[in-house]
């Protein structure tokens, strides 16, 4: 991909891609180097997540992540990229107080850089989605597994198993939604809640260890390049096996989310 075919992605663009059906590549970034690489490799959006605080900084959750760290880290991938649409994530503590702090926490991120924050949670977060969508500030809503509540879930656990939870899940999704977020971020549920989720609403759901029907897929970068510690969760893809640069397994995720190939059964519940 050249900078001369690839304009910068915008909201318009992105809903342009869901009307067509066309898969959304995400990842998360974390520096202006890997948000170049990833340009180049035609990954759609680049999230800024708290996940930092697990993979870069080495905590066992994303909950320590402070705002200011996450501003550091929107600036330094706005500083490399091009095209991908940035999103910064609204770290744990940074939004649940008052829509005055998440307002203040939101232009934060947004004068640091990003064109949309995103924010973990259902019901009270509906609020909180209208007063930033009404101010102005595109939102990626998150539901289903959200890391920032491990300790309130018992750990990472898939979320929305038994029928009554994913009715919950598709009343939660519907509710962030008519609050104004443009995207929907779902991690760790069964592939059909997954699908009965992304049928129920009219924008796109970014899925992660939520199976293949949902409008994009999302990694962690450095789980998809293989160079996390420990146990892996089955919906990881190791895109760097089949050898090459960095810069070809990019280009092989984005290749297997656009034509569905990833997530195959083996990442699926
Ligand atoms: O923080 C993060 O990287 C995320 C993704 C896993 C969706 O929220």
């Amino acid at each position: 991909m050249t900078d001369t075919v690839r304009k910068p992605m915008t909201l318009h663009r992105l809903r342009e891609m869901h009307a067509a059906g066309e898969k959304i590549a995400m990842l998360t970034c974390y520096d202006a180097t890997f948000a170049h690489v990833l340009d180049d490799a035609g990954v759609d959006c680049l999230l800024i997540g708290d996940s930092l605080g697990m993979v870069l900084q080495g905590h066992a959750s994303t909950v320590p992540v402070q705002l200011s760290e996450m501003a550091y880290h929107v600036a330094c991938v706005a500083r490399g990229a091009r095209h991908g649409w940035i999103i910064g994530d609204l770290p744990y503590g940074s939004y649940q107080q008052s829509n005055a702090q998440a307002i203040a926490s939101a232009t934060a991120l947004m004068q640091a850089g990003a064109h949309m924050v995103k924010l973990e949670g259902a019901g009270w977060t509906a609020e909180t989605i209208r007063f930033l969508v009404e101010r102005g500030i595109p939102v990626c809503a998150h539901l289903g597994l959200t890391p920032q509540y491990v300790h309130a879930l018992g750990g990472y656990r898939i979320q929305g198993r038994d029928d009554a939870a994913a009715a919950t899940l598709v009343r939660h999704a519907r509710e962030v939604r008519d609050a104004g977020a443009s995207m929907l971020v779902l991690e760790l549920i069964p592939s059909a809640v997954g699908a009965q989720v992304t049928q129920a609403i009219d924008i796109p759901t970014i899925g992660i260890g939520a199976g293949p029907d949902t409008s994009g897929q999302v990694l962690v970068l450095h789980d998809m390049l293989g160079v996390t510690r420990g146990r892996l969760p089955r919906f990881v893809r190791n895109f760097m096996t089949e050898g090459g640069t960095i810069g070809d397994a990019l280009a092989r995720y984005v290749a297997a989310v656009k034509d569905g190939s990833f997530p195959a059964a083996a990442h699926a519940y």
